[in-house]
């Protein structure tokens, strides 16, 4: 059998086979953030197609944090029996769910507009070429309070039933954001130093360590670099995962951090249509591997079986990791299971992307009905 479907575990969590369904924020919640039915479809059908472990899109701890009217929340303790169907759901299964928990920082200023409110960011810069929306920069105390809030949100995912919590800290949000020397320029203890500015990490791993204990997995997806010159670098983005794995998180997910203009240079890349383009952040996976001794999850424009099979094989990466490639195809794990091995059908057009940005539900264009 494929090493691929091997079961593997994470701390003590047993997945049944190597396969991740990365983050995929999916606009289906309702507008308290709750569970709906056609999120209940979505995770069974992925379930049923085979994949080990689902990790769910963007759960906000924290209403400061939230950036779209239908996205989940794990801000309160009423959205505890909702999430508890959808977990179970997913354990009859036979696949695994983990949680992301998010905050969006700064780039919450367009939602919170809508509703009067402000957005908050590590500090103001004042020569951003990336971002005009007005926000503030971070008191201790907003800082007190979004730890906090990722520590609750933990405490009510275990409750749940999730077998993990993967804290996001990747891509344009905001811890990405405080371990960016582009977007944290802070003199106080949370900015300056790469100590510093990984302090909101450090704070927030023991805050949800404390609500869930120490045999739960506790999952990040960590930003290598940033997608632009003058961002992180690689050299501080692999020390941050080391540290991560150091302080006792239990997987690395490794993806883009800040994004820059460009579908280059963010964490869903366009154009792969050929096995020489996929796995575009095969060599900052790689690297952090042989750093750690935690698993490593690769992701980014993995699309052929045998590429797969053979990054494990050579012990690049511990789960492969996809997104697109479920959108369009939620049984392609089974059916690869069962011998068929085409590559995925996946165009990486974005078109989901781009419609979920619309206010659609997720699908992909190719799976519409003509
Ligand atoms: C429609 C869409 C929604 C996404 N939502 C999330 C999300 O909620 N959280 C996250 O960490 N990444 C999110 N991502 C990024 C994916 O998890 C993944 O890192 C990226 O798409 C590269 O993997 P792929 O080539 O297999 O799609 C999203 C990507 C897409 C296309």
């Amino acid at each position: 059998m494929s090493i691929l479907f091997e079961p593997i575990k994470i701390k003590n969590l047993e997945v049944r086979n190597r396969f991740v369904r990365s983050a995929t924020y999916d606009g289906c919640s309702d507008r308290n953030g709750r569970v709906t039915e056609k999120q209940i479809k979505l995770f069974t059908d992925l379930a049923d197609g085979g994949v080990g472990l689902i990790v769910t899109g963007i759960a906000y701890v924290h209403p400061s944090g939230q950036i779209s009217p239908f996205q989940n929340s794990l801000a309160h303790d009423a959205l505890i029996p909702g999430l508890k169907r959808l977990t179970r759901a997913v354990h009859d299964r036979g696949a695994k769910i983990a949680v992301q928990l998010f905050h969006a920082g700064r780039e919450s200023a367009r939602f919170l507009e809508g509703k009067k409110e402000q957005a908050i960011g590590p500090s103001i810069v004042s020569d951003d070429l990336f971002f005009q929306k007005e926000y503030h920069a971070a008191t201790v105390e907003d800082i007190r309070v979004i730890t906090r809030a990722f520590g609750d949100a933990a405490g009510r995912a275990n409750a749940a039933g999730f077998d993990a919590v993967q804290l996001h800290g990747a891509h344009a949000y905001l811890l990405s954001q405080f371990l960016s020397p582009y977007t944290n320029r802070r003199d106080d203890e949370y900015g300056g130093s790469f100590e510093n500015r990984l302090r909101l990490h450090r704070e927030i791993y023991l805050d949800i360590r404390k609500q869930v204990g120490d045999t739960y997995p506790v999952l990040i997806k960590t930003g290598g670099q940033d997608g632009f010159a003058g961002g992180l670098t690689f050299r501080e983005g692999s020390e941050a995962a080391k540290r991560f794995s150091q302080w006792g998180f239990d997987a690395l997910e490794i993806s883009q951090g800040l994004r820059g203009i460009w579908y280059e240079e963010t964490e869903f890349r366009t154009k792969i249509n050929r096995v020489e383009k996929e796995a575009y952040f095969r060599d900052w996976s790689k690297k952090v591997k042989r750093m750690v001794n935690i698993p490593v999850m690769m992701v980014g424009g993995l699309r052929s079986i045998e590429l797969m099979e053979m990054l494990v094989e050579k012990g690049e990466t511990d789960f492969i990791s996809l997104c697109r490639p479920l959108i369009k195809e939620p049984h392609i794990i089974n059916a690869w299971k069962s011998g068929n091995r085409a590559r995925a059908d996946c165009i990486s057009c974005n078109k989901c992307f781009e419609r979920l940005v619309r206010g659609e539900t997720l699908h992909c264009v190719l799976n519409e009905k003509k």
